[in-house]
């Protein structure tokens, strides 16, 4: 029996992601997809053959959908979730869960009293590189975690992000930055314990906002992470960069395309010949000069891990086991931003199992 789907949302994410990996799983009956706009209706409409609706409750009443895929900015979230919940669907949504911890509260509030299921596409968990790396965590010869760095940089503050992304001034962490924070309470397997912060424009513009973050994040046992987004910068785009340090290995992996043969001195001492390629990412560990191979990426990586996303929570729906990313996992990473700013606008650590400020004006 085909799971019946539908979407909400149908601008870049459903239709660079969403919608290719709904209608590539043959255990899914794409049912019907609902946006405000017409523009978007329409080329979804074309592209994938949706039946298209401009209203939420229409949808459910005649596609009549057993899941809904939440791909509306996050102000939509808690609506479009808390009605879909209450219909006793399941949901997947879009991250950030929503723009402030409250909303996060009152979905999953609907969520612990309806018969659905809510997961997140949290899909950075579902790449095979990242994957690989946290698969590699306590292994023989690896040992465990002790400590990581994630990080990004690339050439596009915040004030030049077109749309609505362009209007969270102030929120560098909470949306590209959230994949970075999220894979590492993953690695770790748990929520830090404190988190201290800065964030900043460097200067480079006067009113409110950030460009640039700064994180520490303490987990238990001493354990340290460290996140680093930096959006002033002019090199090519490095996305999503990883290293755990492990007891015994380090662990790298690297996202975006990469094609490099290299040959010279390792620090002017070891000579080395290295090809190194990935469509859209690859792992590896090392320790020393010594490298081993991990994962590479497919070709448009986020699509395909969207598509595992999807997969993986449609079948814990049915049988009752945790999707790859459940709605407190999406509650717990906004949790860790909100307390990032709560640190940067105060000077001070902030300590995880107290009370945490709410975000501000991402909504
Ligand atoms: N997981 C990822 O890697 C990833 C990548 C891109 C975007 N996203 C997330 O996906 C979400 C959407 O981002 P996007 O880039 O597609 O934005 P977008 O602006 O391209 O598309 C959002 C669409 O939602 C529609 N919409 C707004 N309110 C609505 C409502 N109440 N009902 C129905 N439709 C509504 C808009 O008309 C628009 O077409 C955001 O939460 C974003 O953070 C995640």
């Amino acid at each position: 029996m085909k799971t019946k789907v539908a979407v909400v949302g149908l601008g870049n994410a459903a239709r660079a992601m969403h919608l290719p990996a709904l209608a590539s799983l043959s255990e899914v009956e794409l049912v019907g997809g609902c946006d405000l706009d017409a523009g978007c209706r329409a080329a979804a409409e074309q592209a994938f053959g949706l039946a298209v609706f401009d209203d939420l409750a229409r949808l459910l009443d005649e596609a009549r959908p057993e899941v809904i895929v939440v791909a509306t900015p996050p102000p939509a979230h808690a609506p479009v979730c808390i009605a879909a919940l209450e219909a006793g669907l399941h949901v997947v949504c879009e991250k950030p869960l929503a723009p402030s911890l409250a909303e996060a509260d009152r979905i999953l509030a609907a969520a612990s009293a309806s018969a659905g299921r809510l997961a997140m596409n949290h899909e950075f968990r579902c790449m095979p590189i990242f994957e690989a790396l946290a698969g590699q965590v306590g292994e023989a010869g690896v040992g465990d975690l002790v400590t990581a760095q994630a990080w990004q940089c690339m050439d596009l503050p915040p004030w030049r992000e077109p749309g609505w992304r362009g209007e969270l001034l102030g929120g560098v962490l909470y949306e590209a930055g959230l994949h970075l924070v999220d894979f590492l309470l993953f690695l770790f397997g748990e929520k830090p314990v404190a988190v201290s912060a800065t964030t900043s424009t460097c200067g480079v513009r006067e009113e409110a906002s950030d460009a640039v973050a700064f994180l520490t994040l303490e987990f238990s046992r001493g354990r340290l992470a460290q996140v680093t987004q930096n959006r002033l910068s002019h090199v090519n785009t490095q996305y999503f960069e990883v290293r755990a340090d492990c007891a015994e290995r380090s662990l790298r992996a690297s996202y975006g395309g990469r094609a490099r043969l290299s040959a010279g001195l390792f620090r002017s001492t070891r000579p080395h010949v290295r090809l190194e390629w990935g469509r859209d990412g690859i792992a590896w560990s090392e320790r020393g000069d010594e490298r081993a191979s991990l994962a590479r990426n497919p070709a448009n990586a986020p699509m395909a891990a969207t598509r595992a996303v999807l997969e993986r929570s449609l079948r814990a729906f049915r049988d009752g086991t945790a999707p790859p990313a459940d709605g407190q996992a999406g509650r717990d990473v906004l949790e860790v931003i909100a307390a990032a700013y709560q640190s940067a606008r105060s000077g001070q650590r902030v300590d995880l199992q107290g009370p945490v400020e709410d975000l501000r004006g991402l909504g």
